[in-house]
């Protein structure tokens, strides 16, 4: 019976490394072994470095002047009416857009929102042309039709940025939440996206015959309940993770046809949509998410806009500390967009992996407390 007591096998392996220790050679061809490790590691950030160069990252984009003038010149963006896409509408404007169509279903608000946008325009002297268009994003012949209208349009040129930000949250229990409930965010959350993607993507490709190449915008807009679960979202964080699978998929496709797809991960903004969820968050919920602090409208629309413009738009689109902690974390298979982006993943996700316990550990307890005072006051 061989005895396989702990204390009996390390006993062992210690012996077995002394052996072993002695027959290691302290040099490797007339190298000291501290310094061919040295060696190794820097062939393997070399090597990195050049495949990264070399094969993965996108190659496009000197961004010359004529290339961003030529992506600012139609842009669609959905939920344009409100909060995040007015805000990117308005910062799409800054930036000497020519043409903006917002797309969301109450006519009323979309009116109010060109009006402020006219306004912004004149006041701050810009040249940008706003036009609206009501459609629910979640149906799809409705979105069709939409777009066929936008783009087959003589006077409009067909969109180069398509930002899709049209969406809505709700938050409740589990077992609170309305059946209907997943069927309502899935359909506008995820499904609208799809559509509108699907919609407008025909006419921003390269047409056959015409030799231009300019490349051409998409962006996604999640959430960080779509990077992580959160209390209370059960229908809401599925619907955003869903775009995350959605996003990767598209970008494999398109990217040889110089449309870059990027995804975007609002932490808690204060807008319309967010005052009005507010209204019934339970607890737990509202805790857990002001962690990453309240962001502003304007805030998360000018890193939207800002990073589409950019050389190598990232992939990920994230918002202060903890979105850039959770971006890094989450990145799995997503593509990389820098040599210090891959750099930051292959060597610091075990040290974020670690902080993001500290975090969890903070949400358990919020979540236990929580708990214990509801306990406590339905007993009462
Ligand atoms: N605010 C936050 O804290 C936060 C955090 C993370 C992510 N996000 C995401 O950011 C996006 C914008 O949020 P927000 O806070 O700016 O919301 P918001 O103020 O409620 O604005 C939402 C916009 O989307 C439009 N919309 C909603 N459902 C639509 C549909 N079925 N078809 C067409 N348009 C529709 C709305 O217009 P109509 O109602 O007239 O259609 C409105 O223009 C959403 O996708 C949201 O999930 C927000
Ligand atoms: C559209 O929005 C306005 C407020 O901006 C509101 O009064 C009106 O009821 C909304 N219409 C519909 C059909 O929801
Ligand atoms: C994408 O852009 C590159 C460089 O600008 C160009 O050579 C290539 O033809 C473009 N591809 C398409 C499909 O337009
Ligand atoms: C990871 O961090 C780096 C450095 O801040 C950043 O450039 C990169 O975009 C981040 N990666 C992701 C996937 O967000």
């Amino acid at each position: 019976m061989p005895n396989i007591s702990l204390k009996n096998l390390l006993a062992r392996t210690a012996v077995e490394e002394s052996v072993s220790m002695e027959c290691v050679p302290k040099t490797f061809a007339g190298l000291p072994l501290y310094g061919l490790i040295l060696v190794v590691i820097g062939v393997i950030i070399l090597l990195t470095v050049l495949i990264l160069e070399l094969v993965l990252l996108p190659k496009r984009r000197k961004l010359s002047k004529e290339i961003k003038k030529n992506l600012l010149t139609h842009a669609v963006v959905t939920g344009g009416s409100s909060g995040i896409g007015l805000a990117v509408a308005k910062e799409l404007v800054k930036n000497d857009c020519k043409y903006i169509t917002l797309i969301a279903r109450n006519e009323s608000k979309l009116n109010k929102a060109k009006e402020e946008l006219d306004a912004y325009v004149t006041t701050n002297d810009k040249k940008s042309i706003i036009q609206v268009y009501s459609v629910d994003v979640g149906v799809v012949d409705k979105v069709t039709k939409a777009a066929e209208d936008i783009c087959t349009s003589s006077d409009v040129p067909c969109p180069t940025m398509l930002f899709n930000v049209a969406g809505t949250s709700s938050s409740a229990a589990f077992v609170s939440t309305d059946f209907q409930e997943f069927e309502r965010l899935m359909n506008i959350n995820y499904l609208g996206t799809a559509y509108v993607t699907r919609a407008f993507l025909p006419y921003m490709m390269k047409k056959e015959g015409t030799d231009e190449n300019h490349p051409r915008s998409i962006m996604f807009t999640s959430s960080q309940a779509g990077q992580l679960g959160v209390f209370g979202y059960t229908a809401y964080s599925a619907s955003k993770y869903a775009l995350k699978g959605f996003a990767e998929a598209l970008q494999m496709e398109v990217g040889r046809e110089n449309i870059t797809v990027q995804l975007s991960f609002p932490p808690d903004t204060d807008t319309p949509g967010f005052e009005e969820e507010n209204k019934d968050k339970p607890e737990e919920t509202r805790l857990i998410s002001e962690t990453s602090g309240l962001f502003s409208a304007e805030q998360v629309a000018s890193k939207m806009v800002k990073s589409a413009l950019q050389k190598r738009p990232p992939f990920n689109v994230y918002f202060g500390l903890e979105g850039w902690m959770l971006a890094n974390l989450t990145a799995g298979m997503s593509p990389v967009h820098s040599i210090l982006d891959a750099i930051v993943q292959i060597f610091f996700k075990g040290l974020l992996r670690f902080i993001s316990l500290f975090y969890l550990f903070d949400f358990r307890n919020i979540v236990h407390k929580v708990g214990k005072k509801r306990r406590a006051e339905k007993s009462e």
